[in-house]
């Protein structure tokens, strides 16, 4: 069996991207669907759930606490959560995914007490979760930290609704509260909300559930407690950022490529930005196509919350700058520690440089990469290294290909359907976790 860094992408550089592809279901939207099931009285099947690691560890943290999972095949899943009698989350599941902090909102909503191993840091910085404590007081919790752990009770069972303003909107801190409040006693008002696609789409499942939920979209949401929410049978949202590495995958080789089952409204900032640099773009009911043999500059990029452009797809946008004539800055405002691939796109030739004052980088461009042995050090700077590799001459081996797979299905069978040389290094199945979730599938399974 392969351990964890043997598994390599290898691309042999060069090629023009031609043709069009399908996008997967969104991870991002996914992971908190799966932790809302545990609210949920019947079974939960849902579509489109790719099959990835961090899907794979979501799974096996809602395993642990009592949830039945099966893997109905093509994506479909289905959560009973109808025996959970757990409301403390296993520290060696959490720490590999910092989204299971999603469970600690159902486990207050269904047991009035969450016991939830704090997040801490990542490779992208600090992972603070002052906002999510916020909002769990608010709602009539105690909150203290405990031996690594945050426990968050209610003395009456039920929580009790609430007005809370987040002083910044964060993605995890608004689904926590949504996912807290839908069982609550009484009417919840959650101000300066994030508005990312994947927080509403959570949303409409709990809607579809029976939660009562209004303003989604907007910076401020309204929920009104209910009794109980009841299974129900829901598709996940098109993935815009595996969308968007797949259009500057297609715009770094100065191909044309389709993307297909995506909603280009969730990449407006995106398709903007290409346009800008020279790019054709053109968008129709569920596809995106970028047509990139007339490429004239770079652009300067802050990345922001929604609908700004998505810090997911920042080392993305900095593999294609490298490529564009001109300097482009790129200014990272979400994560405080989210360059740290630089160093391995400066080994292929780019000429980046980062600012710690203003945590930006400063690309300039054009340069003609060549490839190299490059390391990932987290899923979206792995595909930052993979959207440059295309570009460069000879080949590109990316080690930490683990990473790559916590966020995307198959990323070589999508950019080979384009045309990209791309190949796994080894098509033996390394660790699987869990055995379920991949029991009908070929595809190799990696461990988180
Ligand atoms: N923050 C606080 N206090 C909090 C919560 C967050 O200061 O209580 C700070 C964080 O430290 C961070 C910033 O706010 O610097 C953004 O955090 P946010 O809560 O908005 O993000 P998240 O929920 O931790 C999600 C995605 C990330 C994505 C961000 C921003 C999931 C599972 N993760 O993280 O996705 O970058 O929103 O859009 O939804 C990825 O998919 O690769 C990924 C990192």
């Amino acid at each position: 069996m392969l351990d964890r860094l043997e598994t390599t992408l290898r691309i042999r550089g060069g090629a023009r991207l031609e043709g069009s592809v399908a996008t997967h279901g969104a991870k991002n939207a996914a992971l908190p669907i799966m932790a809302a099931a545990l609210l949920a009285k019947g079974t939960v099947t849902l579509h489109r759930v790719p099959r990835i690691t961090d899907v794979s560890v979501m799974w096996s943290l809602l395993e642990a606490l009592g949830a039945r999972m099966r893997y109905e095949g093509d994506n479909t899943l289905t959560i009973d959560a109808s025996n959970v009698a757990s409301y403390r989350a296993p520290y060696a599941l959490v720490r590999k995914l910092a989204a299971s902090f999603d469970v600690v909102g159902p486990l207050l909503g269904r047991f009035g007490r969450a016991e939830v191993p704090l997040p801490g840091g990542c490779v992208l910085g600090t992972r603070a979760t002052d906002l999510h404590e916020q909002a769990f007081v608010a709602l009539g919790c105690e909150v203290h930290n405990a031996h690594g752990y945050l426990i968050a009770e209610s003395r009456e069972g039920r929580l009790r609704g609430a007005t809370i303003e987040f002083r910044m909107p964060s993605v995890g801190a608004t689904k926590n509260a949504m996912l807290a409040a839908v069982l609550a006693d009484g009417t919840t008002t959650l101000k300066n909300v994030a508005m990312e696609p994947e927080v509403v789409d959570l949303a409409n499942f709990l809607v579809a559930m029976g939660a009562k939920i209004l303003g989604t979209g907007t910076d401020t949401i309204v929920i009104e407690g209910v009794d109980e929410l009841q299974g129900v049978e829901y598709e996940i949202i098109a993935d815009r950022i595996v969308t968007g590495t797949l259009l500057f995958a297609g715009a770094v080789t100065r191909g044309d490529v389709t993307v297909r089952r995506c909603n280009p409204q969730h990449l407006q900032a995106v398709v903007d930005k290409l346009a800008e640099c020279g790019a054709t773009t053109m968008t129709g009911d569920d596809w995106i196509r970028v047509k990139a043999d007339g490429i004239t500059g770079g652009t300067d990029i802050l990345t922001a919350p929604y609908p700004g452009f998505p810090t997911d797809l920042q080392p993305q946008v900095v593999g294609f700058l490298c490529t564009c004539p001109g300097t482009s800055v790129v200014e990272e405002s979400i994560f405080n520690a989210r360059f740290s691939y630089v160093n391995e796109l400066a080994r292929m030739g780019a000429d980046v440089r980062v600012t710690m004052e203003s945590n930006a980088a400063i690309v300039k461009g054009p340069k003609q990469l060549s490839g190299a042995p490059v390391e990932a050090p987290d899923i979206r700077a792995g595909a930052g290294l993979v959207v440059a590799g295309l570009a460069a001459a000879g080949e590109t081996e990316i080690i930490g290909l683990e990473y790559i797979d916590r966020g995307y299905e198959r990323l070589e069978e999508l950019l080979s359907e384009l045309g990209g040389q791309v190949q796994r290094s080894s098509g033996v199945t390394p660790l699987v976790e869990p055995a379920g979730f991949f029991e009908t599938s070929e595809y190799p399974r990696i461990s988180a």
